[in-house]
């Protein structure tokens, strides 16, 4: 089945200016193996002042398609679409233009300080660099940026620890710093590739405070790519869920947390522990793992791993289309079906530690899944997606 038809959407700030507007944008990697499709026609668009989540599991294409925006793929990636920066496109821009918008209009902070920042200079020294880089500044002045910068994202005493090599930084005292080395330009669009991934949960708390402030302070927008829904909940704007390569679902965080129209999304939320449970709520996971990403087969790339798969689902693969909300989109034929109140342990089976719940989800799943059953009946009966997805799900353009 051809690629399915990209919609897009616009922002949760729908007054504020689209910096960022990425359509169409598809990644191959030319491999030993066979061509790996890690990219497969992601469109969004990033509104100033905007914190977008991208989620996903491993591999699902979300550093890949961040990494093709800014230029940073190797030579065995064939890479299309269009990625236009306030108007300019950056696929195929020459290197000595797209360097300087790197850094000084689009930063990213990686999952690894330790892999970008260079052992034998100091951490002072290196954000002092990277301001020189872009702006025309003297060594004093970039050094006094560069401990500014140090004391904004909350290392303490930050004349004397800019002085430090990063062996002698924490772990998350150098993914400070990184976030202090991103910001040091002030950029429009910060870029977080899971920056908290490899940090306790004590230090991922500080890192996020430390993107909170960057957040409030600086006007930049941000783009924070985790595999964790939880992460995305208390700074996001909106959220776009990716499977496969694939944008799955796309939303404000409240549609996404409160309505997911995906089961895929569900089931991410059922595998995530709720501040509000009451205690008896339990942790639902997904089993199975992402298909390959070379020679995918036809139909939903979810199917093998989703409770409510039917043959349509082997057959075709689904398009992300508007929900009934028109800023919230889904790619599975019966999102409509998703509606209400539907808990991820309705549709995903639950540990054998549950099994004497057994009948009660049993119940429970059966009527989503005759819900979808009769969904697929009139869509085989009508040849036409199901019930209310009809008049919503359209392919919609994004406000401009
Ligand atoms: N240089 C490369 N050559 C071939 N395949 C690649 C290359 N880089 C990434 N891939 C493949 O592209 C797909 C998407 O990778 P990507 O790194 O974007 O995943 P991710 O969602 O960021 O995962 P993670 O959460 O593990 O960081 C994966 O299947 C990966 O194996
Ligand atoms: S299209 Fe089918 S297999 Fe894919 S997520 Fe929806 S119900 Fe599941
Ligand atoms: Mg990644």
């Amino acid at each position: 089945m051809a690629a399915p038809v990209v919609a897009r959407v616009g922002g949760a700030k729908p007054g504020a200016q689209v910096i960022l507007d990425v359509e169409d944008l598809s990644v191959d990697f030319d491999t030993e193996d066979g061509v790996v499709k890690a990219v497969r026609g992601v469109s969004y668009q990033l509104r100033a002042g905007e914190v977008l989540g991208i989620v996903g599991e491993s591999g699902s294409g979300k550093s890949v398609s961040s990494m093709a925006l800014m230029g940073l793929l190797p030579r065995t990636a064939t890479v299309s679409g269009s990625v236009r920066y306030r108007g300019t496109e950056l696929l195929g821009m020459a290197r000595q233009e797209l360097n300087h918008v790197r850094g000084a209009k689009i930063a990213m902070i990686f999952q690894d300080p330790m892999t970008s920042m260079n052992p034998v200079h100091r951490v002072g020294h290196q954000i002092a660099e990277v301001v020189r880089a872009h702006e025309d500044v003297t060594r004093h002045q970039a050094w006094d940026r560069a401990v500014e910068m140090l004391d904004r994202v909350g290392i303490p005493n930050a004349p004397e620890r800019a002085r430090c090599y990063p062996h002698e930084y924490s772990g998350g005292m150098r993914q400070r710093a990184m976030i202090a080395m991103a910001m040091a330009n002030d950029p429009d669009i910060v870029i977080a590739d899971e920056p908290t991934t490899a940090l306790d949960v004590t230090v991922q708390a500080q890192i996020l405070e430390a993107l909170e402030k960057v957040k409030a302070e600086f006007s930049s927008s941000i783009i924070l790519i985790t595999h964790d829904l939880g992460v995305v909940a208390g700074m996001a704007d909106r959220v776009m869920v990716m499977y496969a390569g694939r944008a799955v679902e796309m939303g404000s965080v409240d549609a996404i947390y409160d309505g997911p129209r995906m089961p895929y999304t569900l089931g991410l939320l059922g595998a995530l522990p709720r501040l509000d449970a009451d205690g008896n709520e339990r942790l639902v996971p997904i089993t199975g793992a992402p298909p390959s990403l070379v020679n995918l087969p036809p139909g939903c790339p979810f199917q093998p791993r989703c409770p409510l798969a039917t043959d349509l689902c082997a057959d075709q693969e689904p398009a992300l289309l508007a929900t009934d909300d028109s800023n919230h989109l889904a790619a599975c034929h019966y999102s409509a079906s998703l509606t209400g109140e539907i808990s991820p342990d309705e549709v995903f089976e639950v540990t054998s530690a549950d099994a004497t719940l057994g009948a009660e989800l049993a119940a429970g799943a059966s009527a989503v899944a005759s819900a979808v059953a009769s969904s697929a009946a009139s869509s085989v009966a009508e040849a036409e997606p199901i019930g209310a997805a009809e008049q919503a799900n359209s392919p919609v353009e994004g406000p401009e």
